[in-house]
């Protein structure tokens, strides 16, 4: 079970290591092993058919899904949607169901990384640098087909047509993201609906998917907020990760987000704090060269500490959504794993 241990800090894959170690109660947290060992059998379940769906006729497709799904990552989506689920009283095999979220999450991340033009994912090379644009392209294009597919095996038209709306509200969200990179004048409120839409939408899916197959209006409700609130902070979390301010392992290149100019909320925080930050970067993106000093600036104002904070809020904010829920290990695990997910340094 590597993905779970993965996310549970025993052996993460180690990439160029955050270089400052801040030191700060964010790489103290130990993952919640319960949560972890609660859904053990359906996580083991959902990697197999993970590996089966992603299995096309065509070689050159399966080839590019595989790479990246065979690379690592957390596994975070299947598990928020097994505990999700079972908390909500779901019983049965959810192997294929959890199984959608991380597919539609690798197309996304296959996209993402053309769009970003990324160096590295996963520790490794980012698959539009092995396989070439077109492939990657196309292979997330199905991926998020399949997606949709297996969702449609299990739930309900709700269930199918949530998932649609959330991967319209992620391409909508990276559209955003792209439109406003170097808008030095972006706000909270614009980078928030940045994220909520490409990373929230698909998290609060998952969050949400037993609730969804249940038929459940207010559970669903419930459950999508939680799983919304979580994924705004996951990806604050992500946004900060990116600055390396504590020991990141997160596989993929550190400042990429800076020398795009993204405005993320640790820049946002520290340009209001130094307003010669701003200035420099309104001159033009950063130099590769620079970008270390630059990244030590943003570190030095307290901006990822106080990101962290609003994160933990945020989650917090969520977790009351859960108290609806008859009480379970399910759902102490949600939580624990919830606050977890905003501690994490991968
Ligand atoms: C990365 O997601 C993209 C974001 C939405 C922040 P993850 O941090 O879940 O990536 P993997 O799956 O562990 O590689
Ligand atoms: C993209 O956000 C999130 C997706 C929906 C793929 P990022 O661009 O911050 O994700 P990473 O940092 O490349 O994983
Ligand atoms: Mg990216
Ligand atoms: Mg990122």
């Amino acid at each position: 079970m590597q993905r779970i241990s993965s996310l549970a800090g025993t052996s993460p894959r180690r990439y160029e290591p955050g270089g400052v170690s801040a030191g700060t109660e964010r790489s103290r947290v130990r993952p919640p092993t319960q949560a972890f060992s609660l859904v053990a059998q359906d996580m083991a379940r959902a990697e197999g058919q993970l590996t089966e769906l992603l299995g096309s006729r065509l070689d050159d497709v399966r080839g590019v899904a595989h790479y990246l799904a065979a690379a690592g990552g957390k596994r975070v989506r299947p598990l928020l949607t097994a505990l999700g689920a079972r908390a909500v009283g779901v019983g049965g095999d959810l192997s294929r169901l959890m199984c959608v979220g991380e597919v539609i999450h690798l197309g996304s991340l296959l996209h993402d990384d053309v769009v970003d033009d990324a160096s590295t994912r996963r520790g490794r090379d980012a698959a539009q640098h092995v396989y070439g644009n077109a492939l990657v392209i196309l292979t997330g294009d199905y991926c998020l087909a399949q997606g949709v597919l297996i969702a449609s095996e299990h739930g309900g038209h709700a269930c199918v047509s949530r998932l649609a709306e959330a991967v319209k509200d992620m391409a909508e969200g990276e559209v955003l993201q792209l439109q406003r990179a170097g808008d030095l004048g972006t706000t909270m409120d614009e980078y928030l609906e940045v994220i909520d839409r490409k990373s929230a939408a698909l998290i609060a899916w998952c969050a949400s998917a037993g609730a969804l197959i249940l038929d459940d209006e207010a559970l669903v409700g419930r459950m999508e907020r939680f799983g919304r609130a979580v994924g705004v902070a996951f990806q604050v979390t992500d946004d900060i990760l990116d600055y390396g301010g504590v020991e990141a392992v997160t596989g993929k290149a550190l400042g990429a987000d800076l020398k795009d100019r993204k405005l993320t909320l640790p820049l946002l925080i520290a340009m209001k704090e130094l307003p010669e930050l701003r200035e420099r970067l309104d001159a033009g993106p950063p130099t590769d060269e620079e970008l270390p000093e630059l990244l030590a600036l943003v570190r030095g104002t307290g901006a990822l500490e106080r990101s962290a904070d609003y994160a933990r809020g945020l989650v917090e904010e969520g977790i009351e959504e859960l108290s609806v829920l008859p009480p379970s290990p399910h759902r102490e695990a949600l939580a624990s794993l919830a606050r977890y997910l905003v501690e994490r340094v991968s």
